[in-house]
């Protein structure tokens, strides 16, 4: 039996917004990641995407339904560290250099410091920030900044990462450099994604299954299987099979195949 990695049964999201009034954010969502997989979710603004995110990294609780990360309640993996974040607003802690926001896991988890500073170091060039290793995120660009909240939650290794579109304040190329590395770390480690994104090529490329999702309350209204065999390389996003993909999950985030016949370009 594969390990599930997170499973989501039944789960409600429904905010409460003052003087009775209500947000009904998420409604009836089912959705499994096992592990090792890669699993995007789509949909328009407002659709619930970090709501779900923020349910399974246990910063919100559920309505109704229920919520496991490796067969443990959300609030015990939490406890556990059982996954690496990286959410919209990259959150690094301002009295802290690059370095420091980087080790800062590895120092929580007690890692000898000469051991936390090579793993911080060899981050710290994966995102290609070598010359700022010293600088605090107020001298950073929020690209960078984003870049640091990324390689903080590569830190450890983790068997689960939640990435809430993470790739938002970079520039077209080193989106797709850091794309291209995150599919070769995930293949690497074996790490199981929950990645939300805006871009449906950057979803096709990276993801084993796209769920796409429904204006509010969010709901899940298909999940495509990407079936991209192989590695994720440059020529991936120039392959026949690609566009295809991109193709199926335009249409279904528009609801019908007539999206296409109403002039918007799929290649
Ligand atoms: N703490 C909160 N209190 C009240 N309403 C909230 C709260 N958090 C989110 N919402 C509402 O829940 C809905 C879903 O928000 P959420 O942030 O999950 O959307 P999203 O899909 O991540 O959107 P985006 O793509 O713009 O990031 C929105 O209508 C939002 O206003
Ligand atoms: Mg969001």
């Amino acid at each position: 039996m594969t390990e599930i990695a997170v499973h989501v049964r039944g789960v409600d999201k429904t905010f409460r917004t003052g003087r009775g009034r209500t947000v009904e954010a998420l409604s009836g969502i089912d959705l499994e990641v096992a592990a090792g997989e890669f699993v995007s979710l789509i949909g328009p603004s407002g659709c619930g995407k970090s709501t779900l995110m923020r349910l399974i990294a246990d910063l919100d609780t559920p309505t109704a339904g229920e919520l496991t990360v490796f067969g443990k309640p959300a609030p015990r993996a939490r406890l556990d560290q059982d996954y690496g974040i990286a959410f919209q607003k990259a959150a690094l802690l301002p009295w802290r250099t690059v370095r420091g926001n980087i080790e800062l896991p590895m120092e929580l988890h007690g890692m000898p410091r000469a051991e936390r500073r090579a793993r911080a170091d060899e981050l710290i060039e994966l995102v290609g920030l070598g010359d700022f290793a010293d600088r605090h995120p107020d001298q950073l660009s929020g690209g960078m900044q984003q870049r640091v909240a990324i390689a903080r939650a590569f830190a450890e290794k983790p068997r689960l990462l939640l990435m809430d579109e993470p790739f938002g304040a970079l520039d077209e190329m080193t989106r797709e450099t850091m794309q291209t590395e995150l599919a070769r770390i995930c293949a690497e480690t074996g790490a199981a994604v929950v990645f939300v994104t805006h871009s449906i090529p950057e979803a096709v490329f990276l993801s084993d299954r796209v769920v796409v999702m429904s204006p509010r309350p969010g709901r899940i209204r298909e999940i495509l299987t990407m079936d991209l065999r192989g590695e994720r390389t440059e020529e991936l996003r120039e392959d026949e099979a690609f566009f295809e993909r991109v193709s199926a999950v335009r249409e279904a985030l528009h609801g019908s195949p007539s999206a296409g016949a109403k002039g918007v370009e799929n290649r």
